[in-house]
């Protein structure tokens, strides 16, 4: 939706006239590389997307929030004083979370009315949770602040680490930084080389030389993935252990480089955690090439890159599934494909490609037919654009 049609929505559910209503959004994300490596402080290099949540809210003057998604029956009310008694709502609890944690560093919640719409796929791999969390997390951000005559901008930082936190303490996914950093501090056309042990960051212009990034959504539902994914941080818990006793100086995996990894490998011997952390390592300095090659213009090594990324997380760290597997094994037969590989946590959710811009259609026909036949439904394509970061929108 338009600001100006979420505005409209939200006067037939919720009365009243356009002038007190605010707007906010915050993007998904795509990562273009550096995956299952944020939590073990390595590097990721993720974009926004121009795909996100918007939200239209009035402040209510009640000690109650009201909200409703543009795509959902039902309307939640959630009480301010008792927050934390929504962790099982299905839909509303990323919210209650952010709003917990936001009071935890000294916000005020101020009542609000509002309407979300989301124009991100649901389980798509593109952090639509985040998008949800760093949008919140802004506009009660904003909200507190104007009240307490703050008048500094929000710590969009600070937003990303709020809504991890809400993920962690509200909704028990153990997740990485990557998503919501991306979904708080994107920029148009640029994506994020972000170091996650310093919090370090650095916006790299994507020169795509003729190319389009194409996102294929696997329409797969996940629904065993926050388990598999605190079952593979674990395993980078035991690995690191090991290493930490024969390289005392390391405080993470990120730590790690592929040179001092050849010298210790041989101490961890059980199978399983020495391939999770063979990924994580190769991944990372994955990350580091990839960035020389755009900076290069060298496309061509960014995409086999990619690739072997690909291959990594489907064998090493064991993420991928059929779905994903068919969705990048399709896409590296086309000629016009530089490289594909699945993006964010893995076990469905979505692929990127690098695809010239005259085998796009191409991609899509080919892909989308084979991906059919084999799996038995179709994928969803979108040729992405890479947009800004979260903001309110006036
Ligand atoms: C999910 C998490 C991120 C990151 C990716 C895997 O998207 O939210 O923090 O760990 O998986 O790279």
């Amino acid at each position: 939706m338009t600001p100006n049609e979420i505005k409209s929505e939200f006067i037939k559910l919720y009365g009243g006239s356009e002038e007190d209503i605010r707007i906010f959004y915050s993007p998904g994300r795509v990562n273009l590389i550096g995956e299952h490596t944020d939590y073990n402080g390595g590097f990721v290099f993720p974009a926004a997307l121009t795909m996100g949540t918007m939200i239209a809210l009035r402040v209510n003057g009640e000690s109650k929030l009201r909200m409703k998604a543009t795509d959902l029956p039902d309307l939640v009310e959630m009480d301010i004083d008792n927050l934390d008694n929504y962790r099982d709502l299905w839909w509303g609890n990323y919210q209650a979370g952010v709003c917990v944690e936001l009071l935890k560093e000294g916000y005020d919640i101020v009542g609000c009315d509002m309407l979300y719409d989301d124009t991100l796929p649901h389980g798509g791999g593109l952090s639509s949770s985040a998008a949800i969390e760093v949008a919140t997390a802004l506009a009660f951000a904003t909200l507190s602040n104007e009240k307490n005559g703050i008048t500094e901008p929000v710590d969009m930082i600070k937003m990303a680490f709020i809504g991890q936190a809400a993920e962690h303490n509200y909704c028990n996914v153990n997740c990485g930084i990557m998503d919501q950093f991306a979904s708080a501090m994107g920029k148009r056309d640029h994506a994020i080389f972000l170091d996650c042990k310093k919090m370090d960051y650095q916006l790299v212009p994507l020169k795509m030389d003729g190319c389009k990034l194409v996102i294929t959504n696997t329409n797969k539902k996940h629904s065993l993935a926050s388990s598999k994914y605190n079952e593979r941080r674990s395993e980078c818990d035991t690995g690191y252990a090991i290493l930490k006793e024969a390289l005392p100086e390391i405080t993470c995996l990120g730590d790690v480089t592929v040179e001092m990894f050849e010298g210790v490998k041989h101490l961890i011997k059980d199978e399983i955690i020495l391939n999770r952390i063979t990924h994580v390592i190769n991944e990372d300095d994955r990350v580091l090439r990839s960035i020389k090659s755009l900076t290069d213009g060298d496309i061509e090594l960014f995409g086999k890159l990619m690739t072997e990324s690909h291959v990594s997380l489907r064998d090493l760290y064991e993420v991928t599934g059929d779905e994903l597997d068919t969705l990048a094994a399709e896409a590296w037969k086309i000629p016009g494909v530089l490289g594909s590989r699945m993006t964010g946590a893995g076990f469905g959710g979505s692929t990127v490609s690098i695809v010239k811009e005259e085998a796009v259609d191409e991609f899509k026909e080919k892909v989308g037919k084979n991906y059919t036949e084999k799996i038995g439904y179709a994928p969803t394509f979108y040729v992405c654009d890479i947009g800004d970061g979260g903001r309110e929108i006036k």
